[in-house]
């Protein structure tokens, strides 16, 4: 599609704590607006209600900025793209009411996404700091609620080779976080205290798990344990061992990512490597996946910040997809707030 036949899609995300609305104009991004919600940070992790509730004030002032800011006007839209699933179900219903509601007022058709696939087709998105991996391609999708390896064949094709079997990896770097006494969420508090800190301080043992799945549970338990047998004998000892205490959690959460992501491309033979979701912000993953890649000889896709963590512009990419491909959805679509990425 070229800029002769201009198309613009709007992306409405609202699948967990972020309102975030995007527009496309075929797949480059005119805006990619996101209202965060601070209200969560008193009580160390997401209270759904409460993010029910925000997203219902930020959804009009998010898209009508939006909109404002790509210079254009609901009449000009083509399409509409909106979370379906997986999320928090009252988050969903906010951004998902708005985008068949809309739909229907415009007369446009709205596009049901799938969450975790819009946050591996964000590197479809025309950037000039990005540039779109090649299929098949193996990617690395770690967020605050899956943790997941994947081979992408093709834009709508999505294999699992591997995936958490409990809690996923941003929900690690959050519970450790809320141990340490760090605001919500944790990533990236963690993130910025390991730069100070020694990765080799401590040492916390990693479950094995079978096959390429992950399992990050444990490593949260034992890390609880270890930090309150010490504060048993030094009631100062979080405060004192802080930035290594974060670097050696960081470093042990990003060696059971890496470890799986080597198995899963000698057994493809896949040497393109791609990152997605809100952990693939995180620097120091970042930093490890370039040297592992030097080392490997692997081709690596890191999104640019703006694209890791939730954002309307990965709904809005997903659309552009599902516009091309005419899979538009219904005004009985229901959200979903459980959905395998490969059903
Ligand atoms: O993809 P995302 O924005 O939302 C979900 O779909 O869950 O991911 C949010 C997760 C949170 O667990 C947050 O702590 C983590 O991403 N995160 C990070 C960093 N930035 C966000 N984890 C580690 N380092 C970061 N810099
Ligand atoms: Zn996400």
């Amino acid at each position: 599609m070229n800029s002769d036949n201009p198309i613009y899609i709007l992306g409405i995300e609202s699948s967990c704590d972020d309102t975030s609305a995007a527009v496309l104009h075929n797949d480059k991004i005119l805006a990619n607006i996101v209202a965060g919600q601070e209200v969560h940070r008193l009580y160390g992790g997401v209270v759904p209600e409460l993010a029910s509730r925000a997203h219902q004030q930020h959804i009009v002032p998010v898209v009508d900025k939006a909109l404002k800011q790509a210079g254009i006007k609901p009449g000009d839209l083509h399409g509409i793209a909106y979370t379906q699933g997986p999320g928090l179900l009252g988050s969903l219903l906010v951004g998902s009411s708005f985008a068949k509601s809309l739909g229907l007022a415009l007369g446009i058709p709205v596009f049901p996404i799938h969450h975790m696939k819009a946050h591996v087709l964000a590197h479809f998105i025309a950037d000039p700091d990005m540039s779109p991996p090649p299929f098949p391609f193996i990617c690395l999708t770690v967020s605050g609620g899956h943790t997941q390896l994947l081979k992408v064949a093709d834009h709508n094709t999505f294999e699992i080779l591997g995936e958490t079997t409990d809690d996923a990896a941003g929900e690690a770097f959050d519970k450790a976080a809320k141990i340490l006494g760090l605001p919500y969420p944790g990533g990236p508090e963690i993130d910025k205290l390991a730069q100070n800190g020694d990765p080799k301080k401590f040492t916390f043992s990693k479950p094995k798990v079978p096959g390429l799945d992950f399992s990050f549970s444990g490593l949260k338990t034992g890390f609880r344990n270890f930090v309150e047998k010490n504060q048993r004998s030094d009631p100062e000892f979080i405060r004192e061992n802080i930035n290594d205490l974060c670097a050696s959690l960081q470093h042990t959460i990003i060696e059971m990512l890496m470890e799986q992501l080597v198995v899963a491309s000698t057994q493809t033979g896949i040497r393109h490597i791609a990152l997605a979701g809100g952990v693939s912000a995180n620097s120091s993953l970042r930093k490890i996946l370039q040297a592992t890649a030097r080392e490997k000889d692997w081709v690596t896709y890191i999104p640019p910040l703006q694209y890791c963590t939730d954002n309307g512009a990965m709904i809005a990419i997903a659309g552009w997809f599902a516009y091309q491909d005419s899979s538009a959805g219904k005004s009985s679509d229901a959200a979903r707030a459980r959905w395998a990425i490969n059903e």
